[in-house]
């Protein structure tokens, strides 16, 4: 989960209060719709080819993930950890990722650096998936924070073993939540202290309101390692804080989360921006919902596609079952979506797909992005 970096805070109520937003945020999105009120990738359509020559089991849906191989450009986006019940589904999800080959994220890791008793709902993902990549997280409050120790990132990294760190820009999700963080004055600083230290790679990471395409060449040339666009179009990290009601109507008369809930850079429109000046990896997430979007964002210049929303859903179900079939079965029905896509374009492997922004037609609001 998104966190703040409020340093005031007592352990034991700031644990506490960690621990209730995990379970907020993982419930407000089931209950509630707190999705985007459009999603971009609607107004984005592939050109068809009616006979294609090509195998459709021939289809090469394999990529490379920095130096590991997996099945299909599809990762599980961060989503939870911090909380028991974050566990179980942080179990499922990695299980089920590493049965179809994937990628896992887990959510931000701020919980288990601070309250060893939660270490283990991020360190569950590792135990059950030996092979596959997995993202770790940490957001940019905490790079930020003045008292920053470049030990937190490695106690990062030791705790699920990862193989690529994510960081997290959630400002917009920061401003409009009770307790956030908005300060990054020491971000530079720090971070340069990281990228000195550490090979890992290291990606920046939006949450649901995209990349600009000046910030995504400054991160380039700051030595980040590839981004996730986390654009807007799928969940809004302010319509879920509209729905946990921390508005103070004393000082203001609308709340913020409620204004600024359609906020943000499309997600088709961040991948192209950033690929614009970058040539590094990408991962495409925010509204992503079926195969046709992976296979759109990779037209467009991303690498992977990644999903939490639909996650969510599917681990959640499986939790109530006692089961990971319902992840495995979403897994598999986006592979299917994808293989589909490619062979009705005929277009033999996913890397033959990449950047082939000719494949693309823009409609609607998308186009007028592009054309104003
Ligand atoms: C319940 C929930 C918790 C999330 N927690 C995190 C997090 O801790 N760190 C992070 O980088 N992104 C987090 N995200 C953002 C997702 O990784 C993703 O970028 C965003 O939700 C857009 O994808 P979607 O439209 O498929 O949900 C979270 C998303 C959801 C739904």
């Amino acid at each position: 989960m998104i966190d703040s970096n409020k340093k005031d805070m007592s352990k034991p109520n700031q644990s506490k209060e960690i621990m209730d937003r995990k379970i907020e945020h993982l419930k407000i999105p089931l209950e509630y719709d707190v999705q985007h009120s459009k999603n971009y990738f609607d107004d984005l359509k592939l050109i068809h080819y009616p006979i294609p020559d090509i195998e459709f089991e021939d289809i090469d849906l394999t990529a490379t993930f920095f130096d590991k191989k997996i099945s299909a450009p599809i990762c599980i986006s961060a989503i939870t950890g911090g909380h028991p019940i974050s566990k179980e589904i942080n179990e499922i999800l990695a299980k089920a990722a590493e049965q179809e080959n994937i990628i896992m994220s887990v959510g931000s890791q701020r919980a288990g650096i601070e309250d060893p008793t939660l270490l283990d709902s991020f360190k569950i993902t590792r135990d059950v998936a030996p092979e596959i990549p997995i993202i770790g997280n940490i957001g940019l409050g905490q790079i930020s924070s003045q008292d920053f120790e470049i030990e937190i990132f490695n106690k990062c990294i030791d705790m699920i073993q990862a193989d690529v760190m994510a960081i997290h820009l959630n400002t917009l999700h920061e401003l409009v939540q009770d307790k956030g963080d908005i300060s990054s004055k020491f971000f530079r600083k720090n971070f340069q202290k990281v990228r000195e230290t550490y090979k890992i790679p290291i990606i920046a990471k939006e949450v649901g309101t995209g990349f600009n395409q000046d910030l995504a060449e400054i991160l380039d040339k700051l030595g980040f390692d590839g981004f996730d666009v986390g654009g807007t179009g799928g969940t809004s990290f302010a319509a879920i804080e509209s729905k946990r009601k921390n508005f103070d109507n004393k000082l203001y008369s609308r709340d913020p989360a409620e204004v600024f809930r359609e906020w943000g850079i499309p997600t088709p429109v961040s991948i192209i921006y950033v690929r614009n000046v970058s040539q590094k990896l990408v991962i495409a997430t925010g509204g992503l919902r079926t195969g046709i979007d992976i296979a759109k964002s990779i037209a467009l210049g991303a690498n992977i596609g990644g999903l939490a929303y639909n996650f969510l859903k599917s681990a959640w179900k499986d939790r109530r079952d006692k089961v990971i079939s319902n992840t495995i079965k979403e897994i598999k029905t986006l592979k299917n979506e994808l293989r589909s896509c490619l062979w009705l374009m005929n277009v033999k492997s996913v890397d033959n797909l990449k950047s082939k922004r000719n494949k693309c037609i823009f409609l609607g609001e998308l186009y007028r992005w592009f054309h104003q």
